[in-house]
């Protein structure tokens, strides 16, 4: 017996951040879409919590208990007394450090593949609660769609979306530290009073419209200039994307993936061409947004 949860990757269309908190983290006003990448995790019962990787940066991918998808099946198993001896498997497609939620992807389709093969019956309310404790993004991965995150990324306000929107997603070589950006956003403003994270009106017009033109004019993202400033190199990439014709281009999350938005799907496979051909970005996937949240596969 085995069950096999599919989760999607996310793009923020807008990230505002507000100034460090006591805790360290950092209010946001976090716009998640919900894009059509994904990973495969599947569980199955064995002897001892173990992960297994694949894909083409499985190498990258921590196979210890510090994965968020093992922490995930600890989470609940703690919580219904039960043992985490299951094996998980990762099928990863998601760039991995590259700003996507791929990790927090992980970590929610771990929770619900073990809450079916348990039979925990865990409410969603519950499911949502252990994702919040597993890290910021990984509420969103598991209701996907689009939604505004406040809070530190971690309450969630689903939004309406009037169509759907084609995405280049230029990888780069090599992942970029959360927490480091965070820090360099940090640096970077020191001294600065850095006003409270809103989302813009005009960006959720754009969304619930539907209008990839609109939504190009508002995306934004407050950890872009940190970002740079500790990869340079992505302002190549960013200026390649819209030179091949994009209508914009930001950093997603923490980066380093720079993310393009495009008018339709044929304008969407252009660019990629020509940013694979660019030497700006190991290599470039397109995908279109929103995508479902996790969900059981078969
Ligand atoms: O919540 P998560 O574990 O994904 O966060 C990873 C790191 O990103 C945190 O340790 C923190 O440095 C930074 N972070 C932050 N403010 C947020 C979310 C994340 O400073 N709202």
């Amino acid at each position: 017996m085995s069950v096999t949860v599919r989760v999607p990757a996310k793009v923020n269309v807008q990230l505002a951040v507000g100034g460090a908190r006591p805790d360290g983290f950092h209010d946001l006003a976090n716009v998640f879409l919900a894009v059509g990448l994904y990973d495969e995790v599947t569980v199955s019962p064995a002897d001892e919590l173990r992960i297994t990787c694949d894909g083409p940066d499985a190498g990258q991918v921590p196979l210890d208990r510090t994965n968020l998808a093992a922490r995930a099946a600890q989470k609940l198993a703690e919580r219904h007394g039960l043992a985490p001896d299951v094996h998980i498997h990762i099928a990863k497609d998601i760039p991995v450090a590259g700003g996507m939620a791929g990790g927090s992807a992980d970590g929610a389709g771990a929770l619900l593949a073990c809450d079916a093969l348990w039979g925990t019956g865990a409410s969603r309310a519950e499911l949502l609660d252990i994702c919040a404790e597993l890290g910021s993004d990984v509420p969103f991965s598991l209701l996907g769609g689009a939604a505004l995150g406040t809070g530190r990324g971690e309450k969630l306000r689903p939004l309406e979306v009037g169509g759907g929107f084609h995405w280049v997603f230029a990888v780069a070589d090599g992942g970029l530290s959360t927490p480091a950006v965070y820090g360099e956003f940090d640096r970077l403003n020191e001294g600065v009073e850095v006003p409270e994270p809103v989302a813009s009106q005009p960006l959720l017009d754009a969304l619930a419209k539907g209008d990839p033109a609109a939504l190009a004019a508002t995306l934004s993202n407050d950890l872009q200039a940190a970002a740079l400033s500790l990869r340079p190199s992505l302002a190549d990439t960013l200026a390649a994307g819209t030179a091949a014709g994009a209508l914009a281009g930001l950093v997603s999350g923490s980066g380093p993936t720079t993310a393009f938005l495009t008018v339709d799907a044929a304008s969407a496979a252009k660019v990629a061409e020509a940013l694979g051909a660019s030497g700006t970005c190991r290599m470039a996937r397109v995908a279109s947004g929103p995508a479902r949240g996790a969900c059981r596969l078969g």
